[in-house]
C-alpha cells in the first residue's frame, strides 16, 4: 500500500499529538513531534546559560555555534514516544513549565528554525510518517498528501492542559495562568516572521472543542485511507 506523508499543524494543547500518536499507530507509520525538538533545544540553551528564564535573554550568537551540534532523538520506551537530548531522556523535563514559557522565543529563530526543518525533511522523506507541529503542511511538507489544521478554543486548551499538569502532580498553576501562556504562545507563533503557524491552503480544518478522542480519531482515520486510496 502507498506511504504518504501525513502533516499535523494547530494551535498549542489542542490535541495534535494525541491524535498524530494514534494515527501512526493505527497506519503503522514513524511519528515526529517536532514540538518536543523546539522544547529540546530550548531545554539545551536553558541548562547551558544561554537563556534567561526569568527575562527571556536569549544568547543567539553561542547557540547559533552550538546548534548543529545538538543530538535530538525520539524513540519508543515502554511504547511511549520518548525524546534524548544528547543521549539523556528529557521527556519530563521538557513538558514542565520553565521549558514551556521559554520555547516560543526559541522557535522564533531562524537559524533554529532551519536547523530542526532540516532534520524533520530526513526523517519523513521516505514517507510513511505522521509528524506534528506548526509549520509541517507549509514549510516541511509542503506536498504532503494529507494535511489536517487542528484547533480548539483557548479555554477548552487550558482546562485540557491544566488536567494534563495535575495528573502529573503538578498543582501549582491556576487555570488563568494556563490560559495566559496558551495564549501567550498562540500569539508569538502566529506573529513571528519566520514560518507563522496559518492553515496552509489545502489544509483539512479540525476543531475538536466539542469531540472526544474517539470521535477525533475516526475522522482523522477515515481522512487518511481517503489520501491513501488517492
Ligand atoms: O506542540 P508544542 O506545544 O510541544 O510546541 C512547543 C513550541 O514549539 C510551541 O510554542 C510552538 C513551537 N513549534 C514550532 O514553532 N514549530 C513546530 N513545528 C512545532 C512547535
Amino acid at each position: 500500500m502507498k506511504k504518504i506523508t501525513i502533516a499535523i499543524d494547530g494551535h498549542s494543547s489542542c490535541g495534535k499529538s494525541t491524535m498524530a500518536k494514534n494515527l501512526a499507530e493505527e497506519l503503522g507509520y514513524l511519528y515526529v513531534d517536532t514540538g518536543a525538538m523546539y522544547r529540546a533545544v530550548t531545554l539545551y540553551a536553558l541548562q547551558n546559560g544561554m537563556m534567561d528564564s526569568e527575562s527571556k535573554q536569549i544568547d543567539e550568537a553561542r547557540l547559533e555555534k552550538a546548534i548543529g551540534q545538538i543530538n535530538i532523538r525520539q524513540e519508543q520506551v515502554n511504547g511511549k514516544v520518548t525524546t534524548f537530548l544528547n543521549g539523556t531522556c528529557v521527556e519530563e523535563e521538557i513538558r514542565q513549565m520553565r521549558v514551556s514559557s521559554c520555547v516560543s522565543p526559541i522557535a522564533a529563530l531562524g537559524f533554529v528554525r532551519r536547523q530542526l526543518v532540516a532534520w524533520q525533511q530526513q526523517m519523513g522523506e521516505q514517507g510513511g510518517v505522521v509528524m506534528d507541529g506548526r509549520d509541517i503542511g507549509t514549510t516541511v511538507f509542503p506536498n504532503a498528501e494529507l494535511k489536517i489544521f487542528v484547533t480548539a478554543s483557548a479555554k477548552v486548551r487550558a482546562q485540557r492542559r491544566l488536567l494534563e499538569l495535575q495528573a502529573k502532580g503538578d498543582t501549582s498553576l491556576t487555570l488563568e495562568e494556563v490560559l495566559k501562556n496558551v495564549e501567550e504562545r498562540d500569539y508569538i507563533d502566529s506573529h513571528r516572521e519566520v514560518s507563522p503557524l496559518v492553515q496552509a491552503k489545502d489544509a483539512r480544518l479540525l476543531d475538536n472543542s466539542e469531540l472526544t478522542i474517539g470521535q477525533q480519531n475516526e475522522i482523522v482515520l477515515k481522512w487518511a485511507h481517503d489520501a491513501i486510496g488517492q
